[in-house]
């Protein structure tokens, strides 16, 4: 197994899993439409790896161009991480995020089928589990009371693949369910760049470090929490790109219908993560707190067990790692991809 498809690969997750396969001897050729990402991310991959992917501009959605790309390859293998991530415009477009992960994840299995490749790890999140009744979550735990449009299309997209399966055991699925990723690769060359005003903390965090915003919102401090905080399982990017190198290997030796939680197992609250960020990086972070954002759960991580028990996942980098890696990635590029 040599070539890579990576849908998403100029995305956030994408290249740094990009940059752990060429480390690992694979090939990767991404296919991205750009929607969320920007072109200098293929310089940067190739600065780091040393090595440029093959890369289409292309939306996963057009069949026609990706027939194509499966005649040009012999495609081992496909991680399929292009999809919209954006919880709170999912509510506002539904249509848009059904349309565009479902439909693209529909598209992708058609190809695949024609071209006989049946080897699929899909990125999908702890948001599948909606508000969970325990932690740490397992994979056999309830999913599917989802809360938005956006976790709804995961967890239909894992149904597909399930009942996929179950028509075909001769397709290999491995399901990712992400918790909470955030760092940036040490040499601080690609890392997140959202759009706008961030919705998730960390980018939120290292924006009012480096000054684009004035103040962080800490959202309720009334939680059920040790100090009041939401609790989330912050995952390193390169740890969880790794996470995907191990699920390539898994695939080849022992196929099947796989779901792994990718998480550290342990729980970090909104105030700890900042006290973490001020300690590793000697900055202060400029914080009030306000109302609880709706939809907001209390506490959410991962039960890491069965990740290191099947895929010898464990994770290397601490929350002080995450919080250098960050800033390192956001002052070295104040304005993400863009010069
Ligand atoms: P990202 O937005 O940085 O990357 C996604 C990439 O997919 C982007 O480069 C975008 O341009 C591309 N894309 C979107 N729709 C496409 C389409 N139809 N055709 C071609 N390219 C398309 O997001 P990310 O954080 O790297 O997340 C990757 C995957 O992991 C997504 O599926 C996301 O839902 C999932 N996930 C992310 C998180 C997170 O917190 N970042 C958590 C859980 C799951
Ligand atoms: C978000 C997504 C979820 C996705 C997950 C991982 C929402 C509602 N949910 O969840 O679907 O799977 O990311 O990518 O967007 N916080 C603040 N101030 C901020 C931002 C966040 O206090 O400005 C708090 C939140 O209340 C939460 C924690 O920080 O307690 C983490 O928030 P965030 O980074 O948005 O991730 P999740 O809420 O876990």
């Amino acid at each position: 197994m040599k070539k890579i498809l990576v849908t998403g690969g100029m995305g956030y997750i994408g290249s740094h899993t990009c940059v752990e396969l060429i480390s690992a001897g694979y090939e990767p050729i991404i296919v991205d439409n750009l929607c969320n990402s920007k072109p200098e991310v293929l310089n940067r991959i190739e600065k780091i790896a040393k090595k440029r992917p093959v890369f289409y501009l292309n939306d996963v959605r057009d069949e026609e161009k990706m027939d194509k790309i499966f005649d040009e390859h012999n495609i081992d293998a496909v991680i399929h991480f292009a999809g919209l991530k954006a919880v709170g415009e999912s509510v506002k477009k539904p249509d848009l995020y059904f349309d565009n992960n479902i439909g693209s994840t529909e598209v992708l299995i058609k190809v695949m089928k024609k071209h006989g490749c049946k080897n699929l790890i899909f990125s999908s999140s702890a948001t599948v589990y909606g508000d969970p009744k325990r932690v740490p979550i397992l994979e056999d735990d309830p999913v599917g009371a989802t809360t938005n449009p956006y976790a709804e299309t995961k967890y239909r997209i894992e149904n597909m693949l399930k009942s996929l399966y179950g028509e075909d055991n001769s397709w290999n699925f491995i399901i990712l369910r992400y918790f909470n990723p955030i760092g940036a690769h040490k040499s601080g060359l690609i890392g997140e760049d959202p759009q706008g005003i961030p919705n998730n903390l960390m980018p939120y965090i290292t924006q009012v470090a480096v000054g684009k915003l004035p103040q962080l919102s800490v959202f309720g401090n009334d939680y059920d929490t040790p100090d009041g905080t939401g609790v989330r399982d912050y995952i390193h990017v390169v740890d969880l790109a790794i996470g995907h190198v191990l699920a390539l290997e898994k695939i080849q030796h022992a196929p099947g219908l796989m779901v792994y939680n990718l998480g550290t197992g342990v729980g970090t609250s909104v105030l700890d993560l900042v006290r973490a960020f001020e300690d590793a990086n000697g900055l202060k972070i400029n914080y009030k707190i306000v109302e609880r954002r709706p939809g907001d759960i209390a506490t959410c991580y991962a039960s890491a067990d069965k990740a290191y028990r099947e895929l010898g996942f464990k994770t290397k980098y601490t929350i002080v790692d995450c919080c250098r890696d960050s800033w390192n990635w956001q002052k070295n590029n104040p304005h993400g991809f863009d010069k």
